[in-house]
């Protein structure tokens, strides 16, 4: 599955002040990793909620795992669906279909068990298939059949055995509803020149292909799909593979189109798409004949907002073919924008789905940020095509693999198709970064699970997470970089052609790997890549790893926000990692150093007085980094003296590591925040944003405080240089800076300088804002600049901004417009306009559903919104848990963007009541995102009591 889009913890933190600077990063940014997925809900609340976790049932029936036994083997699939677009007569969208399947008997059985999941199946002489045997073979006689409503089986149980070797048919005929649950085969509504328009779309990954037909619903189970829709005259029908017959035919009394597609290659169930619209696309071929299209509504095709999709698929496509050195697996690409799509994007085989914001590009109106999101969005998909697709991790417990890897290699292909944008420095921010923020909680969980711990479909759900996405990416660029990336990509390619069409285990591509490194001399490891991996992979957390620069001693240490926090969870490595550290010093690349021990001395790394050392080089590790004082004062001086000495990757991680090494009580607050005063020299993007992910934290700790005063005046003195330069070279801002990231880097000058009234800001937002009002068909706010002065306007203004925002939001024919408004609106500071929109967001009609959550956290990283989304929240706690409550990331993400800011005494017993009262209904998906919330408060309490008055006496000193 494909990134979402979502402000992460540490954006939606920000002061009412500061929101202006979240909602720069929610725009200007691009992808962060959660899929917002799976909305409606009670489906497995049994599974999430029942105090015995069902996988522990003490039950042997087959029918109560929730495994398939191994003694069917699917061939393949002939499935017709027909999706109708009207209510039936009892208020109803529903869809009616056959399928059989082909399968073969591997070991002797009278059972056959097959997923099904709300499906109504008709009956055959009482029972709910139909079976035959094939060339000459009986099959035995349907004895019973039923389903096992918590597995999702449909059970038939036979007369007699099935014989090893022989195959059979199994037929079934059922009618399904078309929900608009965002999950398996379901409907999506939209407006289009004042009409309403319905289209059926799918959304398989994980469990739901069961909710379309009847199958063999696990990765693993491979099979040929012979795919047929039938559907309105006026429609267009798509699938995985090229349609090969379009006929219009009668069915009982219906004139309809059916469209017939060619046999699909062998793939795994939760990759199947079927989608039915009347979409309009445009088109390409690319060098070797395959066909690219991308689909969307009429009126964004029509506007040309696919043509930046369409332009960087190719590119991207040649990218992959040649770092995999295998050929795109298939005869066509399709990718389509959907209005209503719960996760990013969904990587199905040939048919690419993607929320409209993650494909459709205006250069009228969207921000680079947004099409930034989108070639990373679009490369981190068709990886998959490859790597997921093509090859198949066997079972779910193996995603970090698959996440991972795609969020890695999105990078290298975001940077192929646009090689000016810095996209591979970017990584730090949009993995690693993100990746620490969580794997230094004692609550984390190691990237890999056991096969046997993950088997219900919520144990399924919980594995899209940002330790699988994030941390995997991080790991195996690290892994990528030591083995270096020829290596990496040998290993690869041997693996995907080993397992084509096939599927496999993490270590499987571990022992490629390491069979690559055996036939490249000069590539050598300390120990195998089986040994080094188990190490990041099978415990969770990292390291961080200090430097003494007076001895050359190197130590290494389980990193943790908390400092006392006992760790519950053992480790066979005793938290205890093989770390390559690349670094410098003297301003030279010295050679790579391996610590395979908790410390060890270091000679090279004993420096005199006037030099420094440097570690985790280009941030191609994933551990944090510590030094003796006297190196920590160096580097703090080169910085400021000549900070370019530095590349910039490190500046970024020096922010970041000693902000975090300071809230973890490992060296003095006041050091960390001495890593921000060069800044009056720095105009990249990457440091200012991890700088001000960092301030953030900040912001939120103490805009309640006197410290904010000070903190306030001194970020003033900070970023006015970044906002005359800013001034100065896109002439007053009327120009657009030629840099792709030093657009970025404007719009934190332009939030920054606002939020703390640097002279002229303010003034140039209102002004803005206002001639929109006067004249609402011309926008004259540039588009990379519109969140930002949206929120500030709206900010600053009462109901008149607030409903003119919420007006301009309804009438948004581009996705990416209409998120900038509804995160803005979450920026005024009346009372009763912040309550009214979180009503909203209970109702489809006016927030659609797939909006909601992130919604209240826009709400909740206003600090006068914070207290009102909490309130509502727990007011209303029954409804949002039967709504998003089985979701993965959308739940745990509502769950800690409104506990954010939490950091008092009352707070915290705020949210243990809240854990008892609502231990009933449970917490479901959100379950640990509730116990980081308690242990990250926990945490701030007590670092606040200890650091409040240096940070305060600090910034006071220094805005003087
Ligand atoms: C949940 O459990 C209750 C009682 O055990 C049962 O009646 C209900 O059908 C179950 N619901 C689902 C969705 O399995
Ligand atoms: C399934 O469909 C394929 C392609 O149309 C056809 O060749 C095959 O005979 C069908 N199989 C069965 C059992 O109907
Ligand atoms: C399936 O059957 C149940 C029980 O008869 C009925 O309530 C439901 O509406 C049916 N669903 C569809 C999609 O026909
Ligand atoms: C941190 O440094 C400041 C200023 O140098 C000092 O006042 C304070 O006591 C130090 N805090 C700790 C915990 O060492």
């Amino acid at each position: 599955m494909g990134k979402g889009y979502y402000i992460s913890r540490h954006l939606a933190t920000a002061a009412m002040v500061l929101a202006a600077i979240a909602l720069l990063t929610i725009i200007a940014l691009s992808v962060v990793y959660n899929r917002e997925k799976s909305k409606n809900a009670a489906k497995f609340t049994n599974a999430t909620t029942s105090p015995v976790p069902p996988t522990q049932k003490t039950s042997n029936e087959p029918w109560d795992k929730y495994r398939l036994p191994d003694t069917l083997s699917p061939e393949y699939y002939n499935v017709t669906l027909w999706p109708r677009l009207v209510k039936n007569a009892n208020g109803m969208y529903i869809f009616t279909g056959i399928s059989g399947v082909m399968f073969t008997c591997v070991k002797k059985t009278d059972l056959i068990l097959i997923h099904s999941n709300k499906l109504n199946l008709t009956l055959f002489k009482g029972h709910h298939a139909k079976l035959t045997g094939q060339s000459g073979v009986t099959a035995p006689a349907i004895k019973t059949t039923w389903f096992q409503m918590e597995t999702q089986y449909l059970v038939i149980q036979l007369e007699g055995k099935l014989k090893p070797g022989k195959s059979y048919w199994l037929y079934t005929e059922f009618t399904g509803e078309l929900a608009d649950d965002l999950e398996g085969f379901y409907r999506s509504e939209y407006m289009e020149d004042g009409e309403k328009k319905i289209i059926a779309i799918t959304q398989m990954q994980a469990t739901y292909a069961r909710k379309a037909f009847p199958c063999f619903d696990e990765p693993g189970m491979k099979a040929v799909f012979h795919i047929t829709l039938i559907h309105d005259l006026e429609t267009t029908a798509l699938s995985n593979s090229q349609e090969i017959k379009t006929e219009k035919v009668t069915i009982d009394g219906t004139a309809v189109t059916r469209t017939i597609f060619g046999p699909t290659k062998k793939m795994s169930t939760y990759l199947i798409a079927f989608v039915v619209s009347d979409f309009k696309y445009i088109s390409a071929k690319d060098k070797k004949g395959v066909l690219v299209r991308i689909w969307a509504r009429k009126k964004a095709i029509e506007d040309g907002q696919g043509n930046y999709a369409l332009k960087i698929t190719q590119p991207i496509l040649e990218f992959f073919e040649k770092y995999y050195n295998t050929s795109y697996p298939l005869s066509k690409s399709d990718q389509i924008a959907l209005p209503d799509f719960n996760s990013g994007a969904m990587e199905n085989w040939g048919l690419v789905a993607y929320r409209e914001t993650a494909l459709l590009y205006d250069p009228q109106t969207s921000a680079n940020g947004n099409k930034q999101r989108v070639v990373t969005v679009v490369s981190h998909e068709l990886a998959h095509m490859w790597f997921g697709n093509l090859v198949t991790l066997k079972w779910w417990n193996d995603l970090w693999l698959n996440e991972g890897f795609a969020s890695y290699v999105e990078y290298l292909g975001a940077d192929y198709a646009e090689p000016t944008w810095d996209m591979k420095d970017q990584t730090i921010l949009y993995d690693l970064q993100r990746a620490f923020a969580v794997d230094s909680l004692t609550s984390s969980h190691p990237l890999s699970r056991k096969e046997e711990e993950v088997n219900t479909p919520s144990e399924i759900s919980e594995m899209f997470n940002t330790i699988s996405y994030s941390k995997g990416a991080a790991v195996l660029k690290m892994l990528s970089e030591f083995l270096t990336e020829p290596v990496f990509a040998k290993g690869l390619s041997n693996y995907l052609k080993q397992f084509a069409f096939g599927s496999s285990v993490y270590t499987d591509l571990w022992d490629h790997l390491q069979k690559a490194v055996d036939q490249t001399p000069g590539v050598k490891l300390p120990y195998s890549v089986h040994e080094i991996m188990n190490r990041w992979i099978l415990q969770m957390g990292f390291p961080v790893i200090t430097i003494d620069t007076r001895t050359g001693n190197v130590s290494q240490k389980h990193f943790l926000l908390e400092p006392e926090a006992v760790v519950d969870r053992k480790s066979e490595f005793n938290y205890e990692w093989f770390v390559p550290i690349k670094w410098m010093k003297k301003q030279q690349v010295q050679d790579q150093l391996w610590l395979l021990q908790k410390s060890a001395l270091h000679k090279p790394m004993k420096v005199s007085k006037n030099e420094w050392v440097l570690a985790n080089l280009h941030v191609s590790g994933y551990f944090r980094v510590n030094y003796d004082l006297g190196n920590w004062e160096r580097l703090l001086s080169q910085l400021e003296s000549g900070h370019q000495v530095i590349p910039v990757v490190n500046r970024a991680q020096i922010l970041d590591d000693a902000f975090n090494l300071a809230r973890a009580s490992i060296i003095n607050i006041t050091l960390a925040l001495r890593t921000t005063k060069y800044l009056l020299h720095e105009r990249k993007y990457i440091p200012w944003e991890a700088a001000l992910r960092n301030l953030n934290y900040f912001f939120q700790l103490f805009d309640r405080s006197e410290v904010y005063g000070a903190m306030q005046a001194y970020l003033k003195k900070q970023v006015k240089p970044l906002f005359e330069y800013f001034g100065n070279i896109s002439s007053n801002w009327t120009a657009v800076p030629s840099g792709h990231t030093d657009q970025f880097t404007q719009i934190i000058a332009l939030s920054l300088a606002c939020s703390t009234g640097v002279e002229g800001c303010r003034e140039l937002t209102r002004n803005w804002f206002k001639k929109w009002m006067q004249n609402p068909h011309n926008n004259v706010i540039h588009p990379n600049l519109r969140s930002t002065v949206y929120c500030n306007a709206i900010a600053a203004g009462g109901a008149e901004e607030w409903n003119f925002g919420w007006q301009m939001f309804q009438k948004a024919t581009v996705a990416a417009e209409a998120v900038k408004l509804r995160s803005a609106l979450a920026c005024t500071k009346v009372p009763w306009l912040l309550n009214r929109y979180l009503e909203y967001t209970m109702n489809p009609e006016k927030i659609r559903k797939q909006d909601a959550t992130s919604t209240i956290g826009y709400i909740a990283s206003n600090i006068i919104g914070q207290s009102l989304a909490w309130d509502f929240v727990r007011a209303n706690w029954d409804y949002f848990f039967k709504m998003y409550g089985t979701g993965s990331f959308s739940f745990s993400r509502l769950i800690s963007d409104i506990t954010y800011r939490f950091c008092t005494p009352f707070e915290l017993s705020q949210l243990k009541r809240f854990q008892k009262d609502n231990a009933e209904t449970g917490f479901g998906s959100g379950t640990r995102a509730l116990q980081q919330a308690i242990e990250k408060t926990t945490a701030k309490i007590k670092w606040l009591a200890e650091n409040k008055e240096p940070v305060h006496q600090w910034f006071l000193s220094e805005s003087a």
